[in-house]
């Protein structure tokens, strides 16, 4: 399996490698891995996808958790099967356990047919459970349970059966962290841990920085051909807070409002002014900004590199979806 990856990244790799691995992969056509460890990173997912073990992929919000699993699943003999991915966070505590284990007929009020899970939808394939650390304490036991024995239960049935499915998990918290405060189950925890893909925060890899953004421009077919210099220098000398995700944003903002044949230092967003290192010199009594201003800047900023998704930026943020929202209102 690893000699087969290998000999393709030879014959064909223009950036990464594994472009023609990923070709089958809907929604996307080309994995940005020009960074020594983004490589590393997508070789060892090939390698992780010999076996059936589940897999945790870690790493920031907006890193590529999800598109390294797709590697991953691409590279498997499970490729042709399906890759069901599921936001574990998005849905609610008591529908977790019907939509990825199924129900039977009058489980319970509405129920009025049988319904199949998650895990069956992906059967012969993956299924990608993202946001793995918010799962509630209750599921987590049901889930090391259907990994332990490859079964699981409808609810409101008698009997399990098996499945076959590879289960790959992300999240961007830190698991031995929620395990010390009692919030994920210490079992689960090193059933999980055994084969781990850590993907780096876009600014430990700043290879990466330019050919992304020419990925992402050449996705927006505007017919821009690249960046000046002065604006590839912000490009690199920005932190990227929300990693990948923010950057592709960026992108299609910077495309929307270049005149020119490239991108230029103006066409890209103000909040990319903010410098990697704070600025050396001391800035005057009118740029001190207040705390809630500051604040107020932050949370938006965040909340557009989020797609304005609430939820992931309340947890980018590290504060509750509820108090995301009250500051919100209170911005107006
Ligand atoms: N290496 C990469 N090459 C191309 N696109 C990428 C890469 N990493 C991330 N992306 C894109 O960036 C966005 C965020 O990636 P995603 O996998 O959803 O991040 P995460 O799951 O870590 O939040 C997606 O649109 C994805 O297609
Ligand atoms: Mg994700």
């Amino acid at each position: 399996m690893l000699r087969r990856v290998d000999s393709i990244c030879d014959s064909t790799c223009t950036v990464c490698g594994l472009v023609p691995l990923i070709t089958r992969l809907k929604g996307t056509t080309k994995v940005v891995a020009r960074s020594a460890t983004m490589q590393t990173l997508l070789k060892r997912a090939a390698r992780f996808a010999v076996s059936d073990a589940p897999v945790v992929v870690l790493g920031e919000t907006g890193t590529g958790k999800e598109v390294v699993a797709r590697v991953l699943h691409a590279n498997s003999a499970r490729a042709k099967q399906p890759f069901v991915a599921v936001n574990v966070a998005a849905l609610p505590a008591e529908l977790l356990e019907s939509e990825l284990f199924g129900h039977g007929r009058g489980a319970f009020t509405g129920a009025s047919a049988a319904k199949p899970g998650l895990f069956e939808t992906a059967s012969g394939g993956t299924l990608f459970l993202d946001e793995i650390g918010e799962m509630p304490m209750g599921f987590q036991a049901k889930l090391l349970r259907a990994l332990q024995d490859g079964e699981v239960r409808r609810v409101g049935e008698n009997t399990s059966f098996m499945v076959d499915v590879r289960v790959v998990c992300a999240t961007h918290r830190d698991l031995a962290e929620l395990v010390r405060a009692g919030r994920f189950r210490e079992d689960l925890y090193y059933r999980l841990r055994v084969l781990t893909l850590e993907v780096p925060p876009l600014r430990e890899r700043s290879d990466d920085v330019l050919p992304l953004a020419l990925h992402f421009l050449a996705e927006e077919k505007s017919g821009r051909r690249g960046y000046t210099a002065a604006a590839q220098a912000r490009l690199l000398g920005y932190a990227w807070p929300g990693n990948v995700r923010e950057l592709q944003n960026v992108v299609r903002h910077g495309s929307a409002l270049a005149t020119g044949p490239e991108i230029d230092d103006d066409d890209l967003p103000e909040t990319l002014s903010l410098p990697k290192r704070s600025r050396p010199s001391t800035p005057g009594q009118e740029a001190l900004k207040t705390l809630a201003e500051v604040e107020r800047e932050h949370i938006l900023r965040v909340l557009d590199s989020c797609d304005g998704s609430q939820s992931e930026a309340a947890r980018v943020l590290g504060i509750a979806r509820n108090t995301l929202w009250r500051k919100l209102r209170s911005i107006g």
